[in-house]
């Protein structure tokens, strides 16, 4: 592999609040929360009634850790309260909205003012320089645009760096590569399961993915495990950072990487409190350990959130490139992915590193869940690569196969599927196929 392109910490560039120390940050956290908690008491009568039910008032709210005592908020109460109930500020004041694609049921809809977007394109401003991108590049989005977030939250940071945006979206593939190219993007910003079918285009059209102008990628909406990265860099000869962030606390941009350390993603602790908690009682856990991911909001106006439970599993850890915010570490996956397959745990990307580690394979691979009988049974299907014999493949789904019962814990059945075997998504990958019958 050549090596990775140079890149700068972009030290002199910071914004203020990542300079802010310890006792700076949390001071300043411990007022906004207030402001928050009683803006969310005052204004959203779902907030009002969660807090009166549980004997949680605002002013009692003595010391960041009180936060404990507020009521957790959750995705449903979103959609009991659906279209703008859960808007803290008149609806005139509300100049965007954004929704989840709500496959089951209403979707999630979130609103924001002139100062939350103006906030939200300074952290996606914060969160791109963080990846190593700088004022001047060309910045090609390949987030859809739309209602998801991914689109139009990139493309107000690349403006906000004051870079050129290429607002792409996702799909038409072929036009993908040809823009990259004759605009010289020196950064990406899509889902890693999508930018893996870009590089194969790449190929496809005969281009060595490693020549291209890109030696950054700003990847998330997705879980995606080291071994990724490490299949991304190496192909595509660039790095590849995470982002994260969800529709309810923002959309991109909540925490991101820092490219010269890759360790973990800092959040933006001056705009969002991050607590890990146990995910079947609720109750907090201290950082470092394992748990489900909650975020309380500390500057959102149209829709303050409130304990919000991501139902994404991580820890905390210390601040490094930043060092008062602290770090999250790679998403594991969603507590909605948990697969219990004979009564052992697994999640996606936990096959990922698996069928990474296995030569012969690509990238592409989808668990299908079954319930023949009374427990729930896991078929793994992986694509190989082009030219890989049908009797190769037999031995790689073996391979696997084993490796999955030895390293997991757990029998799954593997399917080694020729070229193009596994569906292609142009936005997050479809992991889990259920055929269980409810
Ligand atoms: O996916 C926002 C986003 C867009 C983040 C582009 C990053 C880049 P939602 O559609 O509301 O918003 O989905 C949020 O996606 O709760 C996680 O489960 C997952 N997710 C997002 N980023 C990551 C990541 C956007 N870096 C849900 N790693 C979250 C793992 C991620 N999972």
């Amino acid at each position: 592999m050549a090596g990775l392109p140079p890149v700068s910490d972009g030290s002199e560039l910071l914004d203020e609040a990542e300079r802010w120390s310890l006792d700076q940050l949390r001071a300043e956290q411990l007022v906004r929360l207030q402001w928050s908690l009683q803006h969310a008491y005052d204004n959203v009568p779902h907030y009002r009634k969660a807090f009166d039910d549980k004997g949680f008032h605002p002013r009692d709210v003595k010391t960041l850790d009180d936060l404990r005592h507020a009521p957790t908020t959750q995705k449903s109460d979103l959609r009991d309260n659906y279209p703008f109930g859960m808007f803290a500020v008149p609806r005139e004041q509300v100049v965007r909205v954004h929704a989840s694609s709500g496959t089951t049921g209403k979707p999630t809809v979130v609103g924001y003012t002139r100062d939350d977007i103006d906030t939200w394109a300074g952290l996606m401003a914060r969160s791109l320089r963080a990846a190593g991108v700088r004022p001047g590049d060309v910045v090609h989005v390949a987030y859809g645009y739309g209602l998801f977030t991914g689109g139009l939250g990139a493309h107000y940071g690349v403006e906000r760096l004051g870079c050129t945006a290429v607002p792409m979206s996702g799909g038409q593939t072929e036009r993908q590569i040809q823009l990259i190219h004759d605009f010289g993007a020196r950064a990406i910003m899509v889902t890693p399961s999508y930018f893996l079918s870009l590089l194969d285009e790449m190929q496809a059209q005969g281009i060595d993915p490693a020549e291209s102008p890109l030696e950054i990628g700003v990847f998330g909406a997705e879980p995606w495990t080291p071994a990724m990265r490490a299949e991304i860099e190496q192909r595509g000869g660039m790095h590849a950072t995470d982002i994260y962030g969800l529709s309810e606390v923002m959309g991109p941009g909540v925490a991101q990487e820092a490219v010269e350390t890759k360790d973990g993603l800092h959040v933006w602790e001056d705009h969002f409190l991050p607590e890990i908690v146990d995910p079947l009682t609720g109750d907090p856990v201290p950082d470092g350990e394992p748990g489900e991911l909650v975020f309380t909001s500390l500057t959102k106006q149209a829709m303050p959130v409130v304990r919000y439970r991501t139902r994404d599993l991580t820890r905390l850890l210390p601040g490094t490139a930043r060092p008062a915010m602290r770090r999250m570490e790679k998403v594991t996956g969603r507590s909605d992915d948990l697969m219990i397959v004979r009564g052992v745990n697994v999640f996606p990307t936990q096959i990922e590193e698996l069928v990474l580690a296995l030569p012969g394979l690509t990238a592409y691979f989808q668990c299908v869940l079954t319930r023949p009988g009374r427990l729930d049974e896991l078929t793994v299907r992986a694509e190989a690569e082009p030219h890989v014999t049908a009797e190769r493949r037999s031995e790689l789904g073996r391979t696997l196969a084993d490796q999955i019962k030895t390293r997991i814990g757990t029998s799954a059945r593997v399917e080694v599927v020729g070229e193009g075997g596994i569906e292609r998504s142009v936005g997050k990958a479809r992991r889990i196929v259920d055929q269980r019958e409810r």
